[in-house]
């Protein structure tokens, strides 16, 4: 399946934002002023809008998925901001050679097909003395978590390359400089949590509809994950709070 058919499954515009404070973090911690960014797999944007909040020359988000850019321009123009978007793959951008100070991806580019073609890509587009910056879950926070408790419903999936410093550094290069972060994720409870992933996020949507009758059984099993990574509790109306780590990877061009 094409990225772009993958990732229209489900709504990325709801789900997207239960994840979002790691690229408006990002974009708040790149000194961005006056610099042209790319942001790859931008999806609905978050990341690449937040850039051109912080005030970079010129922000450009690229993406497989049209329907995802085309809320990522909605969400832009809402906010008067000035974003080009373009429809593309990441391991193949049209654009020129060195043509950002900064290249960016939050959760994006870590699914591209050939990782080391989409690096390549990151590299040919910055600029000498320029940044790479993506960041990717952690194996210990709760996607992490997620994946290995599906893990022995698709024993075939293989162990992704960047949920790991070593891992990470395998396939970028030793120079790479991992860090890990995190991010609250407040939802109304582990159930609303479960429901959200399966109806709008396209790895829990087509999964759910991989296993077919044995879904229930997974779906239980990630409850059973989610409830305990969190808490449930606050002052006036009870929501669930998880702390979920993530890797930042920074590297030269
Ligand atoms: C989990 S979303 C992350 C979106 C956004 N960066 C964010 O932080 O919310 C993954 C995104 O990667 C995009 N994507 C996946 N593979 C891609 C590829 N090979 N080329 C371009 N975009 C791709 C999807 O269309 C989707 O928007």
């Amino acid at each position: 399946m094409e990225p772009s058919e993958f990732w229209q499954l489900g709504d990325y515009a709801i789900v997207g934002e239960l994840w979002s404070a790691p690229g408006r973090d990002l974009a708040a911690s790149l000194d961005v002023a006056d610099l042209d960014v790319v942001d790859l797999a931008t999806g609905t944007g978050v990341t690449a809008i937040a850039l051109a909040g912080e005030g970079a020359r010129s922000v450009v988000g690229v993406d497989a998925a049209p329907e995802l850019l085309a809320e990522a321009a909605r969400r832009a123009a809402a906010r008067d901001l000035d974003v080009t978007w373009i429809e593309a793959d990441v391991a193949s951008v049209p654009l020129p050679d060195r043509s950002a100070d900064v290249v960016t991806s939050t959760f994006g580019l870590i699914f591209a097909a050939d990782p080391g073609a989409a690096l390549d890509e990151c590299r040919r587009l910055t600029r000498p003395g320029g940044q790479i910056v993506f960041t990717s879950w952690a194996a210990t926070g709760l996607f992490g978590q997620l994946r290995q408790t599906l893990s022995p419903y698709f024993p075939e999936a293989p162990e992704p390359w960047h949920e790991t410093i070593a891992g990470i550094r395998a396939i970028v290069g030793p120079e790479a400089e991992v860090v890990e972060r995190s991010f609250t994720l407040v939802v109304e409870s582990p159930e609303a949590f479960v429901s959200q992933l399966e109806r709008f996020s396209a790895p829990f949507v087509l999964g759910a509809e991989a296993l077919g009758d044995r879904w229930p059984l997974a779906r239980r099993d990630l409850h059973e994950t989610i409830t305990a990574a969190g808490d449930i509790g606050g002052d006036i109306d009870a929501v669930y709070r998880a702390e979920v780590a993530y890797l930042v990877t920074t590297f030269a061009a």
